[in-house]
């Protein structure tokens, strides 16, 4: 298998955990929390944060892929803590398994909280995303390893 840096998680399973208070995988997108994403609480909607980790873990899988993925199955979502107007978002993603067509990753959104000259740093959500290689014709396709 070719290097990639995410894709050392699956062989590194038995080394230490990372830390809690860092991001674990490659940074895919960064964003702003902004007031039209909000839900009927005045919080960020969890459908716009669970779009943009899956746009994160596609960004990371077509590249992999070298070629158009789509998703085929979201799982272990949890949403830890709420995300506020003006966080800014991030995204880091994690190769963790690649199959035949498939790949898994797992992708964790961070926040970074400006308020009046302190930062504060929060794991908001983490959840597994799998997306499977298509072909022109939308069928799915062997990933190359090399
Ligand atoms: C993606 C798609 C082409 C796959 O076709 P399919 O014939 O159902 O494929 P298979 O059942 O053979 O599964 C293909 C791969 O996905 C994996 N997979 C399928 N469903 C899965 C699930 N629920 N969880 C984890 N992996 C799954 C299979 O294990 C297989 O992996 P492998 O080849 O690495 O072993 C088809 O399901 C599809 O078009 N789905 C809709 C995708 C979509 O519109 N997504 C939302 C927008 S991007």
């Amino acid at each position: 298998m070719r290097p990639h840096g995410s894709v050392a998680r699956e062989e590194n399973m038995s080394n230490k955990p990372s830390s809690p208070s860092t991001p674990h995988g490659v940074l895919a997108i960064r964003t702003l929390a902004m007031p039209a994403n909000t839900n009927t609480g005045g919080n960020i909607f969890g459908g716009w944060l669970l779009s943009q980790m899956d746009v994160a873990g596609g960004i990371t899988a077509a590249e992999f892929a070298r070629g158009r993925v789509a998703t085929v199955a979201i799982n272990a979502m949890e949403f830890h803590c709420p995300v506020l107007v003006g966080d800014v978002l991030s995204c880091h993603v994690d190769i963790v398994k690649v199959g035949r067509t498939s790949l898994k990753t797992h992708v964790e959104a961070w926040v970074k909280r400006l308020r009046e000259g302190h930062v504060e740093e929060i794991k908001v959500t983490e959840g597994d995303f799998v997306f499977v290689a298509l072909n022109a014709k939308g069928e799915k396709r062997v990933i190359s390893q090399e």
